[in-house]
């Protein structure tokens, strides 16, 4: 069986987006793989999962409901919960593999250099706490040597940088509106600085217009500290909008990565060409709409590529080899045999 980690080409040249031009690789995922250890068997919602992400740079994570996505930001966090179990690859975040650190170590790591904006953060907010001891709570298990004064000044800093009062810190939760509990929620991502932010679904719960500020927010702090994010969510308008590559998932694996707006302008793959296809303009909220057949059991996935059995495109090759995720011209990643020369 081949794997993405035995055919993705480690250093691709250096790929410049559109727009911005992005420097060293902040992090490195390589063939990352999880499953849910089910009675009935390994679900493999990761199955080999390879991509970077540079520095400053915006990378959106889009994929129907049940496409791997939070298991892979869960993971890159090693937040994942039993039964679902990390079997193997790499997340090097500045060449240093996450997945071999110590507990200690990967605790340390957490907030300071990689941080998550858990996929419905707001309603994880305790809700029996005010706001400010949860933000003093993340901040104690970092700082053990500064004072509380130098930590509450920080913490005031965080939600400044996200547009809240130093007062929202005596509020329990249940006295703000979404759109504030989620600048809690990237106030609380922020407070140590780290190096890369993973926003889950940051704003799915929020209305459009309180969506578009909380994302604005988003990016500006994200710009102020310099660091890389990783957005996951279904919205492709909001991609457009917000990302600067994107990567499409596919029962657990990525199917196509690249400069959104050529992903939108040439979608490559058979799967990536559907989605775009079924949005009615670039700037549209639509969220995915149905693509024909069944999304793939990822506990008995099908035989060659997950997509063949919707495919429109497909050969008879597709349904034996797993199509390989390859740079088949710069910065423009997809797994598929129409384009990787792998046929018989
Ligand atoms: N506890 C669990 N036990 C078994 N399978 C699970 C469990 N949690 C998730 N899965 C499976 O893992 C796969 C990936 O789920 P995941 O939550 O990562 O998807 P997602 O892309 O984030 O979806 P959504 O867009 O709905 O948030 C799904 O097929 C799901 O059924
Ligand atoms: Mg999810």
């Amino acid at each position: 069986m081949v794997t993405e980690a035995q055919t993705i080409r480690s250093e691709s040249r250096s790929a410049t987006g559109p727009d911005r031009t992005f420097a060293n690789r902040v992090l490195d995922v390589r063939d990352l793989r999880v499953s849910y250890q089910t009675p009935r068997g390994p679900v493999r919602a990761v199955n080999g999962v390879s991509f970077f992400l540079r520095a400053g740079e915006r990378l959106g994570l889009v994929g129907e409901s049940g496409s791997g996505k939070t298991t892979t930001a869960l993971s890159l966090m090693r937040l994942i919960q039993p039964p679902a179990v990390i079997e193997g690859g790499q997340v090097l975040l500045d060449g240093k593999d996450l997945l071999s650190l110590s507990e200690e170590e990967m605790r340390r790591a957490r907030f300071a250099e990689i941080a998550l904006i858990p996929q419905g953060a707001m309603n994880s907010l305790n809700p029996m706490m005010k706001v400010g001891e949860q933000l003093r709570d993340t901040m104690r298990a970092h700082l053990d040597g500064e004072s509380g004064a130098r930590r509450d000044l920080r913490i005031q800093e965080s939600l400044e940088s996200v547009g809240l009062r130093p007062d929202v810190m005596q509020a329990y939760p249940h006295e703000l509106s979404g759109g504030m509990k989620q600048r809690v929620c990237i106030a609380m991502g922020i407070l140590l600085s780290p190096k890369v932010i993973i926003a889950d679904e940051p704003t799915s719960a929020l209305d459009v217009v309180v969506q578009r500020q909380v994302m604005e927010t988003l990016g500006r702090v994200q710009n102020d500290l310099g660091a890389s994010i990783i957005l996951v969510g279904h919205d492709m308008g909001l991609m457009a909008q917000f990302v600067d590559r994107v990567g499409v998932m596919y029962g657990g694996k990525l199917v196509e990565v690249g400069p959104v707006r050529d992903i939108f302008k040439d979608p490559l793959h058979p799967y990536t060409q559907l989605l775009i296809g079924s949005l009615p303009t670039l700037q549209s909220k639509e969220m995915f709409k149905g693509i024909p057949g069944l999304t793939p059991s990822l506990l008995t996935p099908p035989p060659g590529c997950m997509f063949h059995p919707r495919c429109p495109k497909a050969m008879a090759h597709c349904s034996v080899a797993i199509p390989p995720l390859e740079e088949i011209k710069p910065d423009r990643w997809v797994a598929c045999h129409l384009y990787n020369g792998s046929q018989p």
